[in-house]
């Protein structure tokens, strides 16, 4: 594979896969790599190892035909106006996705390899094309619980999700921050004053989070000091399709399309700023030790990470105060429920930005450079 196209490159998921990509030396792996851009054609494009070429127009189909591989980030609009006419055009390299726009389509795969590399492989096999990430908050699961999937110990999981603003987008990101400076900035002189009233400080923040000109463009709410229980459109069935998504692509990440676990919950945005947490109920089909449950877990990949059911430790290492900016997932508060043996809590945490959207697109390149 010589030529890999490389689009939306400079947005917040684009540029956490470039950085990835710099800190594990896979440019030089690439024979050449292009850049693409809607709308700076022509200027230097960034200097991978290999001097800096000029930029090519991402909505030209003859310049993304010369590409044996194109790894998108540029969003589901962009992947939606392309590739049906890339792909009618005869085009047939690999197209790599992080957008969800094709994730369901039955040529595409969803691509998170360390949990379902051989539903990779036999896709590769089958001359499949179209690798696509997954939701950030499905891939998270997996990666934190895929050693119970792959036992086939699950008959069901309720998930309970405290999502990052990152998930919906960087203006959103900033929005979050800009809430919190509203806020704080309402109740400064009273924070400073030590012989303040609390309800004086909760009163004043009240009014600020409904105040009309508190920033809710992004979020269309309040974030900061508050939370958003709906992610993403309302379905009929009355799902968020963040909570659809759950169910839709675990099962079609385990190729197990045919007979699907049962995957639930309630996803909630919070004012974290770019990981995701949830908290699992997960009905086990069979009375398992809770030591065996760990080592499977612990087991299934080399980023997960078991966090001792244990306050102190729990506090330090599972929030996303500590996992942002890192690849560790890692699940904790792991014990058996008061419903019975055969229910497991656990409560995990991940960097949405980094297997939740950049960390499975590079590494399927890789796979194809293999
Ligand atoms: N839909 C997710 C969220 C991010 O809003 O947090 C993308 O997977």
């Amino acid at each position: 594979m010589k030529r890999v196209g490389f689009v939306g490159w400079r947005g917040m998921v684009g540029s956490v896969l470039m950085e990835r990509m710099r800190a594990e030396n896979d440019f030089a792996r690439l024979a050449e790599p292009v850049f693409f851009t809607t709308s700076q054609v022509g200027q230097p494009g960034p200097d991978v190892g290999q001097g800096a070429s000029p930029l090519l127009d991402a909505e030209s189909l003859d310049a993304l035909r010369e590409m044996d591989a194109i790894v998108t980030c540029q969003g589901g609009d962009y992947t939606k106006s392309i590739h049906p006419r890339l792909r009618a055009s005869g085009w047939n390299g690999y197209w790599i996705d992080a957008a969800s726009s094709l994730r369901m389509e039955p040529d595409a795969t969803i691509i998170l390899d360390p949990v379902n590399r051989p539903v990779i492989d036999a896709a590769l096999d089958s001359g499949k094309r179209d690798f696509i990430g997954g939701n950030c908050t499905v891939s998270l699961m997996l990666m934190a619980i895929g050693g119970l999937f792959r036992e086939g110990l699950v008959e069901w999981v309720s998930a309970m999700t405290y999502q990052a603003a990152s998930g919906a987008g960087a203006k959103n990101m900033r929005e979050l921050l800009a809430q919190m400076g509203a806020l704080h900035g309402s109740v400064e002189s009273l924070l400073a004053d030590p012989a303040s009233a609390i309800l004086d400080i909760d009163r004043r923040v009240t009014e600020t989070l409904r105040d009309p000109g508190f920033p809710t463009e992004s979020f269309g709410v309040p974030l900061a000091g508050s939370l958003i229980p709906w992610i993403d459109t309302q379905l009929d069935n009355g799902q968020s399709r963040e909570e659809w998504k759950g169910q839709a692509e675990t099962n079609r990440i385990l190729g197990r399309t045919d007979q699907p676990i049962p995957v639930d919950g309630l996803c909630v945005r919070v004012g974290a700023m770019r990981c995701h947490s949830q908290g699992l109920t997960i009905k086990l089909n069979r009375d398992i030790a809770l030591s065996e449950i760990e080592s499977l877990i612990a087991s299934a990949n080399d980023w997960v990470r078991v966090v001792p059911n244990d306050r102190a430790v729990t506090m330090r290492d599972l929030s996303p105060a500590a996992v942002t900016g890192s690849l560790h997932v890692p699940v904790g508060r792991l014990r058996t429920m008061n419903m019975g043996s055969r229910y497991l809590s656990a409560f995990t945490v991940g960097d949405q930005l980094l297997w939740g959207a950049a960390e499975p697109l590079r590494r399927m390149l890789m796979i194809l450079l293999d």
